[in-house]
Formats: C-alpha cells, sequence, structure tokens
C-alpha cells in the first residue's frame, strides 16, 4: 500500500516495434486501472539485453516506448514512469532472489525455451534467470496486481512462488502479486497464422499490425488477414482466425464479444475485416498523434525521467533494505 492504494507494478520491453497486441493485452489495460493504484510502469530495458541490441537503435527504442506509455494517457506525474536500468535495486533484489530460485523451476519457462530455440548462437545466462529479474521488477514495488497478457502468466506464477517461499523464510515481507488479465485482447494472435500469438519478433511483416503503422497499411494487413472458408461469423476456438479478428474489433470499441458477433448476424468476411480495421485504425491514430506531439518535448520529457526514477528508487530502496537485513547482510554504518 502506498497513501492508501494498492500498489500496480507492470512493464515492458523495448525490443523490435510494439504490436497491437501489446496495446490491447496490456497497455490499454494499464490506462483503465491508473486511476485506482498507485501504479509503476516500467520500461523494461535490463530484459531486453537478453538478445543483442544495437545500443543506439535500442536507446531510441526505448525513449519512444516511454515516450509512448504517455502518449497512450498515462499520466506521468501521477504513474511513476521509469526506465528499469535507472533503478539499481532491480539488479540487486533479482541477485538475491536468484538464491532462491531453482533450476527446475527456470527449466520448465516455456519462454525461455522458445527463446533459445531462436537465439540458439547466444542461450546466455541472462535469459535462463530473466523471469527472477521479472519478480524481482514486481516484489520490489510489493505490488498487488500486475496486469499483463496471457503469455506471462507462468512469470506470474513463479514471481509468486519466490514471494511465497522468501516470506516462509523470512516472514511476510513480500506482497503476494495477483495477475490481472483483460476480459478481451489477453492474446491476440497473429493475423497470418492465427495459432500463434501476435509476437514484436515475428519475420513476417502482415502477421502484426504495429502501434507506427499508418491506416492504409493497418486496413491492408486487416483486409489479407487469414480465415476459413466457414463463412460464418462466428466466437468459437474451431475458427480461431475469425476469433481472433472479433477480439480485437470487441477490445477496440469496447464491445463484448457476443455483442460483436450480433453486430455482424448474416454479413460476411469482406464486411467484418474492413470493420475491424477502421476500429484499430481509430484507437491508434490519436496514440500516433501524441506520441508525435510529445516526443518533441525533450524538456518535459527529460523532467519526468528524472523524477521518476527518483521516486521509484525510493521505494525500492525501502524494500531492498528490509530485504537485506532479512538475510543478514551487516548494517551500513551511517
Ligand atoms: P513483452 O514486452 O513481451 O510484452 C509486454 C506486454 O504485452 C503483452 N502481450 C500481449 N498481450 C496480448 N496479445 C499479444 N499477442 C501479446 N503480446 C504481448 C504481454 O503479456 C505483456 O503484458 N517479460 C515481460 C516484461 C516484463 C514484465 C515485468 C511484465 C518484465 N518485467 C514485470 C510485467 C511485470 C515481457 O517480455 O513483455
Amino acid at each position: 500500500m502506498i497513501d492508501g492504494k494498492k500498489v500496480l507494478f507492470s512493464g515492458m520491453q523495448a525490443t523490435g516495434n510494439l504490436t497491437l497486441g501489446n496495446y490491447l493485452g496490456a497497455l490499454k489495460n494499464w490506462v483503465s486501472l491508473s486511476d485506482e493504484y498507485e501504479c509503476f510502469y516500467s520500461v523494461v530495458d535490463m530484459h531486453s539485453i537478453t538478445i543483442r541490441q544495437d545500443p543506439s537503435e535500442f536507446r531510441r527504442r526505448a525513449r519512444n516506448l516511454l515516450t509512448l506509455y504517455i502518449a497512450a494517457g498515462l499520466d506521468p506525474e501521477k504513474n511513476c514512469i521509469y526506465y528499469q536500468s535507472h533503478v539499481s535495486g532491480h539488479a540487486e533484489l533479482a541477485w538475491i532472489l536468484n538464491c532462491f530460485t531453482y533450476m527446475g523451476e527456470l527449466n520448465r519457462m516455456t519462454q525461455f525455451k522458445d527463446k533459445a530455440a531462436k537465439h540458439a548462437d547466444n542461450i546466455n545466462a541472462g535469459l535462463f534467470t530473466y523471469p527472477v529479474l521479472m519478480a524481482a521488477d514486481i516484489l520490489l514495488y510489493q505490488a498487488d496486481v500486475v496486469p499483463v497478457g496471457v503469455d506471462q502468466m507462468q512469470h506470474l506464477e513463479l514471481t509468486r512462488n519466490i514471494a511465497e517461499r522468501f516470506n516462509n523464510i523470512y516472514g511476510e515481507v513480500f506482497t503476494v502479486p495477483e495477475a490481472y488479465i483483460g476480459k478481451v485482447g489477453a492474446k491476440i494472435m497473429s493475423l497470418q497464422d492465427p495459432s500463434k500469438k501476435m509476437s514484436k519478433s515475428d519475420e513476417n511483416p502482415n502477421a502484426s499490425i504495429y502501434l507506427m503503422d499508418d491506416p492504409d497499411t493497418i486496413m491492408r494487413k486487416c483486409k489479407r488477414a487469414v480465415t476459413d472458408s466457414e463463412g460464418c461469423i462466428c466466437y468459437r476456438d474451431e475458427q480461431p482466425g475469425i476469433k481472433n479478428l472479433i477480439d480485437i474489433y470487441s477490445a477496440c470499441t469496447g464491445k463484448t464479444p457476443q455483442e460483436t458477433v450480433k453486430e455482424f448476424e448474416g454479413k460476411g468476411y469482406g464486411e467484418l475485416k474492413p470493420a475491424v480495421g477502421e476500429a484499430v485504425i481509430s484507437v491508434l491514430r490519436p496514440l500516433q498523434e501524441e506520441f508525435a506531439r510529445l516526443s518533441k518535448d525533450k524538456a518535459y520529457l527529460d523532467s519526468m525521467i528524472k523524477a521518476n526514477a527518483e521516486k521509484a528508487g525510493y521505494y525500492a530502496a525501502k524494500t531492498l533494505r528490509k530485504v537485506q537485513r532479512k538475510v543478514g547482510f551487516p548494517d551500513r554504518i551511517r
């Protein structure tokens, strides 16, 4: 609790271009939850170096991501929006938690297996212990709630297990966090292969809608989306392509999938696809305009980055000192 409010933590990586999946599965919910909670939204740049990055390109992407958080509607005066690498407590707590996490647990992480297969020439130790750093991110702020897409659930379960294990040994040190999964949009699938999630790193550019795509590109990608030959706009697992388009439309318009199905009753895919395109365009346009405006305001962004890193650092240090005492590190002499 901070000032009587429950705490929320979430983060995103600045690798690749953000997709509609990132927006509908995470960022959109962050905005809707931001009044209710004391929020920490991090650009998790330390996670990103588990995969090789070009330094200047990486720095640019991280800045863009932070700008995008604000452009999406997160007020940086109320929400703590900061770079993970600006708060050393993340790395310090991650080391301690490494000593409370088992190899067997990390071996079971599907994201590690996927990424290791994709980057077989660089299976570094950081990639393996990535979920421990993620646990440190969350536990450092004593977060009650963590809004994420479905793909992060396994990491969140691990975080809960680490917190409970630590608490069982040392008493109630960490708040055990709950995941917040949105009702629609928690797993947006690829437009070209609806059995796979929409991903920043997909090699097929038609598979993902990127947040900075222009209207024509968005429309073209929606019209080319892979569907089926059933000819029925039904919300069911047997029609994953159509189900995904219904999810996207519903998440963008605030309707339930059932309402969307009703709206398109008796209509064909040729009507659904452009309607999805329009819905996505109207959600992304204001975001893109605000992003363009904010990006020019260097002084404002810099002052927010500085102030919020200090704020995050303050709360991080509080937890870290407590944990260090619990495990028996010597007191500092002041
Ligand atoms: P990342 O950067 O891959 O994704 C950021 C957020 O977007 C969600 N997401 C999706 N949601 C719906 N459909 C999709 N196709 C889709 N693709 C991505 C993700 O679930 C996530 O919520 N490990 C994390 C970053 C992280 C983090 C944290 C998150 C580091 N520390 C602490 C929460 C709390 C990651 O790589 O997310």
